[in-house]
């Protein structure tokens, strides 16, 4: 009987024990910020992010994003329905309405095409989802919102270290989060990060991030007393868990490298049964050095892919279905609409399959997976 190959197993390399336990040993382990800094150093000089900070979550981030973008009741977001439900959350907690936007017949992104039908003079910002760790035609969305002074938030929980012409992304929103949790390439368990990079911003943000209050002032002797300003909450990371995504930032590159190996194992073994007209392989355009962050194939509709998935739980292969589209759900339409058609969101959601792909996966799982996916192909 073969080993089960699960949907993915969390990042772990050799390096993190060490730092942990460093910080486990620290006499001063209340108050030191070692790791914290490490992190956000390591941000800044690999991305290049002047204001980088760490956040509890990609969720957090997103919420701390909202407020920072100063959303108000009855503000609209556009953002892709097809995403994460944070991403809708993290507004209408504001009392923002989502305004969904379709997806490109190719590949699963935002439509950036179809952004400016839906801007409304209530339109606050402009939500983007760098899906698969593959980038947004940044160089539309930011045309866009400087057009009509709108704010880009990035989502960029699945690409950290991919590039769009050599740019990182992350750096394209006025704002953008990141993702650390157990889910993701690199991870400290549960960890964000986000990154101002619209410096105007940056007051609002001190705010926000510190308790809602004018804390960062008064410990930079800018403010004699320390109070309550505004709302906020308690974002920042903990030491411990940045001890451990140091450990993971120092390995960034080669735990990425390992993700697109597999990534690249798959589209070149899966191809065959595109040239056949069975499935459809996930596009990446040439200017993208996506980060592997998940392999996913279409199938021909619903009913296969719940075929194909049942097909490979016997075989002991754990495959998945992604997002459920937002506008969907009951919840979904209450507190938001889809702009125009919903042409491609329900359909190429619904015909999606996310393939085992992790740090540790070996050629020869993917092999196995990628045999079995024939062996079904020749009982269809
Ligand atoms: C696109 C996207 N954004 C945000 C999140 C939330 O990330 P976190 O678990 O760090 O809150 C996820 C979670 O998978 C996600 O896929």
């Amino acid at each position: 009987m073969p080993n089960t190959i699960p949907f993915f197993k969390t990042t772990i390399t050799s390096t993190e024990k060490v730092l942990v336990q460093d910080y486990l040993q620290s006499t001063d382990s209340a108050s030191s910020k070692k790791y914290i800094e490490l992190c956000v150093a390591w941000f800044k000089s690999n991305y290049k992010l002047e204001e980088f900070y760490l956040t509890k979550s990609c969720t957090h981030a997103l919420e701390l994003a909202a407020l920072v973008a100063d959303i108000q009741p009855g503000d609209e977001v556009i953002m892709p329905s097809y995403a994460f439900v944070s991403c809708a959350n993290a507004f209408v907690l504001r009392g923002a309405v989502c305004v969904f936007i379709d997806i490109r017949p190719n590949g699963m992104m935002m439509d950036e095409t179809k952004i400016e039908a839906a801007i409304t003079p209530k339109t606050k910002a402009i939500l983007t989802l760098n899906y698969a760790g593959v980038a947004q035609d940044y160089s539309v969305i930011t045309a866009m919102a400087k057009k009509y002074n709108l704010l880009v938030i990035e989502d960029n929980a699945h690409g950290l270290l991919a590039k769009q012409n050599g740019r990182l992304l992350g750096s394209f929103g006025d704002i953008s989060t990141f993702s650390f949790d157990h889910l993701k390439n690199i991870t400290c368990g549960q960890g964000g990060g986000i990154a101002v990079n619209n410096l105007a911003l940056l007051e609002r943000f001190y705010l926000a991030y510190e308790f809602g209050t004018n804390r960062r002032s008064f410990f930079n002797h800018q403010a004699n007393r320390y109070e309550w300003k505004a709302i906020g909450s308690n974002f920042p990371l903990s030491e411990l868990n940045a001890s451990m995504l140091y450990a993971q930032l120092l390995e960034g590159e080669n735990i990425n490298a390992a993700f697109v190996r597999g990534w690249d194992q798959y589209f070149s073994a899966l191809k065959p049964l595109q040239q056949k007209g069975l499935i459809e392989l996930p596009i990446v355009s040439n200017t993208d050095e996506h980060s592997g962050h998940c392999f996913y194939i279409k199938v021909k509709d619903k009913e296969t892919r719940k075929a194909l998935i049942d097909y490979l739980t016997e075989k002991d292969i754990i495959a998945q279905f992604h997002y459920v589209p937002l506008h969907s759900s009951e919840f979904g339409q209450k507190v938001g609409r889809f702009s125009e058609d919903d042409d491609f969101t329900t359909r190429e959601s619904a015909r999606l399959v996310r393939l085992p792909l992790f740090h540790s996966i070996t050629a020869q799982e993917i092999d196995r997976v990628v045999q079995e996916i024939n062996s079904f192909y020749q009982l269809v």
